[in-house]
């Protein structure tokens, strides 16, 4: 029987026992090995060779699909002449990116385990047996990680790029606790992966995505080596850092759905505040009177404010009827818009408020009190309880 080494123990995200014993392995019906490639056909057979030695030393049942997105540098031409008939090359046209590619994969793999790995050897396929192992001891997701007690990275990475990795493994804290969600390493079974709902995967991150629309409890780290790539380059670009960006805020907003509708509320509501104080100020550089100025900032913030929470507090309304929607958001602030503007007219009146930016601070006090009438009046209203009839 072969054993591993105790030397690379899986680290436990949810505590679950590590068996050493490989033969285990063997149990399992097969794994689907799916490798997103662009332009790796440099690296296709050695990757294959490292895979070859594994499936012979541990007698796996595998197949491996290279998911190709049309590079046309002979990548089809180098999986064919490897030999194998457990490997697989599919070539997509449209759509393009890592993880709908690694997506597609998933659904044309034919067996119940499966992986995802990088193909320019950043990513140690001698690791698959401790991630499957993982998943035999109980665990939904495992994941080859830098981050833990044994892992490592290269360290020609450079301060920026270490340090981007980092900012952006902590802004995904909140959804996951594991050490490091942006490996594209990883194991899960295929009929947990078929059940997984409203899968929109934009960008890198496709482990991430995955563990949060699966919802998965249970995600263990196994520690890896990663190596820099030796052939080609790297695709992870400037554009995609953006995308994770966008990704991340639908992954919040499917995970805490009210809490970022709030949030987002209070952000817009905010950005108006600023744009109001801005607006007013222009206006009295002008030297409009205090009623113009106030007005006209509070008018653009509001017309600011409607914009921006149809387009991303309460986006799935965006393509609604706008004129309709606008009257609606009228009238809902119509009172606290009122009270704002009076009580900052009552209040420059006063010698208190006569001083340098006076008027910017009588604005922000009856912006202040317009919102306490708002929240109010939606509070006790427009949302209010209703009586239960005798
Ligand atoms: N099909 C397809 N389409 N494959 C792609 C595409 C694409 O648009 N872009 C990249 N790939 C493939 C590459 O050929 C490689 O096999 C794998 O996806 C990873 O791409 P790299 O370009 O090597 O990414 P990286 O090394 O910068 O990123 C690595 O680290 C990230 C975390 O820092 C990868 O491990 C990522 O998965 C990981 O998120
Ligand atoms: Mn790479």
């Amino acid at each position: 029987m072969t054993t591993v080494t105790p030397e690379p123990q899986a680290h436990d995200a949810g505590s679950f026992p590590v068996t050493q014993d490989l033969a285990e392995v063997r149990f399992l019906t097969g794994i689907s090995i799916v490798v997103p490639t662009y332009r790796e056909v440099q690296n296709i057979p050695l990757l294959l060779e490292r895979i070859a030695r594994l499936r012979r030393d541990h007698d796996l049942t595998l197949e491996v699909i290279f998911v190709d997105d049309d590079s046309g540098d002979g990548s089809v031409e180098a999986v064919q002449a490897s030999g194998h008939d457990w490997a697989r090359i599919l070539v997509r046209t449209e759509n393009r990116g890592l993880s709908p590619a690694v997506i597609d994969g998933f659904r044309t793999a034919r067996y119940p385990v499966l992986v995802c790995m990088d193909c320019d050897l950043s990513h140690p396929p001698e690791r698959i047996p401790q991630l499957i192992l993982g998943l035999n001891a109980g665990q939904q997701f495992m994941i080859g990680s830098r981050y833990v007690p044994g892992g490592s990275t290269d360290d020609d990475w450079g301060f920026l790029r270490w340090l981007n990795s980092r900012i952006a493994t902590l802004l995904a804290r909140p959804l996951t606790q594991i050490r490091d969600p942006m490996s594209g390493f990883f194991a899960l079974r295929k009929a947990d992966f078929d059940r997984a709902r409203d899968l929109n995967p934009v960008g890198y991150k496709i482990a991430l995505e995955l563990i949060v629309k699966c919802d998965f409890e249970n995600v263990g780290e196994v520690p890896i080596e990663f190596r820099d790539r030796v052939h080609g380059e790297s695709k992870l670009t400037f554009r995609e850092q953006l995308k994770y960006i966008q990704h991340l805020r639908r992954l919040y907003l499917h995970r805490f759905a009210n809490a970022m509708h709030l949030a987002q509320f209070l952000v817009v509501g905010a950005s108006g505040v600023v744009v109001n104080l801005v607006v007013l100020s222009l206006l009295a550089a002008f030297g409009l009177p205090d009623a113009i100025c106030l007005a006209g900032g509070i008018g653009v913030s509001v017309i600011t404010n409607f914009l921006l929470n149809r387009r991303f507090t309460f986006s799935y309304a965006k393509n609604g009827p706008i004129l309709r929607q606008f009257a609606g958001f009228l009238g809902a602030s119509a009172v606290g818009a009122l009270v704002s503007f009076s009580v900052s007219m009552m209040l420059r009146t006063r010698a208190l408020f006569d001083v340098a930016f006076g008027l910017q601070l009588a604005a922000l006090c009856g912006i202040a009190t317009g919102m306490i009438f708002n929240y109010l009046g939606n509070r006790y209203i427009v949302f209010r309880k209703t009586h239960v009839r005798r």
